[in-house]
């Protein structure tokens, strides 16, 4: 496996016209991670990992300088995964300027949910993984459905800009007791690790009482809110949307059993956890 820090190196290491997959991260990997891995290697010829904690997606008061980095230890675990080449450009190699063209994402679809609690959040996003695109020029690219608006915004980005690359979606991989793999996970305490299923296991309720026939999803949120607060989280939101743009249902389509999503994120202590459940 080659690793290399600089585009120069990135693009001798990659030559020639090699089916290539591309799976961007920001490092401190686990098992979701080699999961998508694996998934791209059944992809193409060639995969290609992407390491970079983008300080364009971290708010000022957001976990950027804390962000877990751990280098060799994600390089050992890719080249184990059969990954060719690991990408890990330094903040000066992606970002040598101010990077002051950005993409602009569509607000319908940035700035609810995550990028309502996170402004500008899809904004970095969105923009790194252009640049990644740009530099590495993959064919596919995969991307875990744990971070379900992400991949959706990113999907769209691929679509508008007519870019030649396709998108692969990856299912949540979750611990055995179903707590969805994060790097997140890492800060919590033992206290707080058992009580960190309480998430899924309401947007698991949500989404029962919605397919069990109850159609106040308002009331049914405002319910999971409560619960979530009187167990000492403090939730930023938990919807049910439907899957196609992740706006609420209408009575019509919850009738019809349009395909829906439950979607949440809460802290706990001071950990951030988001999930989600299609349904
Ligand atoms: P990161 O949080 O490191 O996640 C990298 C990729 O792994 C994303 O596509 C994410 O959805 C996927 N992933 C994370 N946890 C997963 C799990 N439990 N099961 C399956 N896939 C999982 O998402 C980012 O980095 C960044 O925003 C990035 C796209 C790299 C841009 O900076």
């Amino acid at each position: 496996m080659d690793l290399v820090h600089s585009v120069a190196d990135l693009r001798r290491a990659l030559g020639g016209g090699t089916r290539t997959a591309l799976v961007p991260t920001m490092g401190n990997l686990h098992a979701g991670h080699l999961d998508l891995v694996r998934i791209a290697r059944g992809q193409a010829r060639r995969t290609v990992a992407s390491i970079f904690v983008n300080r364009l997606q971290f708010a000022p008061h957001e976990d950027f300088e804390r962000y877990p980095r751990t280098l060799a230890r994600d390089c050992e675990q890719l080249a184990a995964a059969g990954c060719d080449i690991v990408f890990a450009p330094g903040e000066a190699t992606l970002y040598p300027e101010p990077q002051v063209f950005k993409v602009a994402p569509p607000p319908e679809l940035a700035d609810i949910l995550e990028g309502h609690f996170r402004p500008g959040f899809f904004v970095g996003v969105c923009t790194v993984v252009l640049k990644l695109f740009a530099c590495v020029q993959p064919d596919v690219a995969v991307f875990g459905k744990k971070d379900y608006q992400q991949l959706m915004l990113l999907r769209a980005m691929v679509r508008q800009f007519a870019l030649p690359i396709e998108v692969v979606a990856a299912e949540t991989v979750r611990a055995d007791d179903g707590l969805a793999l994060s790097s997140r996970n890492a800060y919590l305490s033992a206290a707080e690790r058992s009580q960190a299923l309480a998430l899924i296991a309401a947007l698991r309720e949500l989404a029962a009482a919605v397919r069990g026939g109850r159609h106040d999803i308002e009331a049914l949120q405002a319910a999971a809110l409560g619960d979530l607060r009187a167990r000492g989280w403090l939730p930023d939101y938990l919807v049910v949307r439907r899957r196609s743009d992740l706006q609420p249902p209408t009575a019509a389509q919850l009738a019809a059993g349009k395909p829906l999503v439950a979607l949440g994120a809460a802290r706990l202590g001071t950990t951030r956890l988001i999930d989600n459940l299609e349904f």
